[in-house]
């Protein structure tokens, strides 16, 4: 069985997607230890914390107008759909299909995070929106400001 495991090769340094990134990685192994009777559950947790991560990538890349958004925001519309198929074969009793799924989607999430997550990162750790003015303001002083 393929499994994910959080390693440095899966940071990108761009925090508010490594924390995501990093629970995905708790849900999918909860999902791929859990017996038959709680896997239904446990896999629909992995769908909405997916639904949730990729809404929130895609937003990042359409308010910032990432040039290579178009083929990254299909790959999370394709990936979604596929789990929530997923999650109709669990709700099922079809177990050995959602096993077989969930290796599969540690095998894409490594090479995603890696392509195309990391671009992004880099984008995001690039931008004014994407924390790079918050670190620079956080320079200051709020306490002083706030007495002046
Ligand atoms: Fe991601
Ligand atoms: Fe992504």
């Amino acid at each position: 069985m393929n499994t994910v495991e959080w390693s440095d090769a899966l940071q990108l340094d761009y925090e508010p997607m490594d924390a995501v990134h990093r629970e995905f990685v708790d849900l999918l192994a909860l999902a791929q230890n859990a017996p038959d009777a709680t896997l239904p559950l446990a896999w629909a947790a992995v769908v909405d914390h997916t639904a949730e991560h990729f809404a929130r990538e895609d937003e990042w890349m359409r308010k910032t107008r990432f040039s290579a958004a178009e083929n990254h925001i299909i790959q999370h519309r394709v990936v979604l759909h596929v789990l929530r198929e997923g999650l109709a074969l669990a709700r099922a009793g079809q177990m050995d299909a959602v096993r077989e799924m969930a290796g599969e989607l540690a095998v894409w999430f490594a090479k995603h995070t890696q392509s195309l997550d990391a671009a992004l990162a880099l984008h995001m750790r690039r931008e004014p929106a994407g924390g790079g003015a918050s670190r620079r303001a956080s320079g200051g002083n709020p306490t002083v400001h706030a007495h002046l």
